[in-house]
């Protein structure tokens, strides 16, 4: 689906999430929603603040869980994830922290394994993903699975392709400073979301747009992997979409 600009995507994206809060909301059933950080999603985070400040959307009968988290990295350290949600969304709304999951970059490296099949297993007993919300980097990675990543992969903990990390670098003031690793939901865990919305903006994602979309599906573009998917949506403005 491709639009004139991000604002008129972003909103499509927020008012679909919203509606099926809602309709949750009357049965008395919760939502599951599979969150993204990075600059693409922060438009609809911004217009689900606005429903709940507005139109006094609730959100307590939401559960989240983030794709990703560097590693090794704190809580509130400006460059987390765990920050990055609380400032973008998470602080704004009437969401239980119970039911907000960000994989943990302060684990020892010896928990990582146990904590990664803890997050898969939540996943599962809170009923499965709803939503799963998506941005896109460089490299094709959907989440932070690399090129290489299988179809069937897990949470797990991954090491950080180059062009990741470059992309990266600005924001934590020179390439030295990024992780080399992250903790990261699987192309498995993304797939089993019963809807994917995949988010691009802006020309510098084209390429890898048109990989993605019209490209054959392997493992060295993951998100050639949603292609199998039943029930994905790419949302571009049309600058995203100039590759097509
Ligand atoms: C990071 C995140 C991804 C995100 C990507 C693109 O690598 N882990 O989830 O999709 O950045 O970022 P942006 O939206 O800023 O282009």
């Amino acid at each position: 689906k491709i639009f004139e600009s991000s604002e008129e995507a972003s909103l499509l994206v927020a008012n679909e999430i919203a509606e099926l809060i809602r309709s949750r909301q009357a049965d008395g059933k919760n939502v599951v929603l599979g969150l993204a950080t990075g600059s693409t999603p922060t438009k609809v985070y911004d217009y689900l603040v606005q429903f709940h400040k507005k139109d006094g959307l609730s959100f307590k009968n939401v559960i989240t869980f983030n794709l990703d988290e560097y590693y090794p990295m704190e809580p509130d350290s400006i460059h987390s994830y765990v920050r990055f949600m609380n400032e973008h969304l998470f602080d704004h709304i009437d969401i239980k922290r119970k039911n907000i999951h960000i994989p943990d970059g302060t684990l020892d490296k010896e928990d990582v394994r146990d904590f990664c099949e803890a997050y898969e297993e939540k996943i599962n007993k809170a009923g499965g993903i709803d939503i799963q919300v998506l941005g896109i980097g460089r490299t094709g990675h959907i989440g932070f699975n690399e090129p290489g990543s299988s179809l069937k992969s897990k949470t797990r903990l991954v090491r950080l392709d180059r062009v990741t990390r470059l992309d990266a670098a600005s924001d934590f003031f020179g390439l030295e400073n990024v992780p080399s690793k992250a903790i990261t939901m699987g192309v498995g865990t993304i797939m089993a979301a019963k809807k994917i919305i995949l988010m691009a903006w802006g020309e510098g994602k084209s390429k890898i747009i048109q990989q993605s979309v019209e490209g054959e599906i392997k493992e060295s573009v993951p998100a050639t992997f949603l292609q199998h998917h039943e029930n994905c949506d790419f949302i571009l403005d049309t600058a995203a979409a100039s590759s097509l």
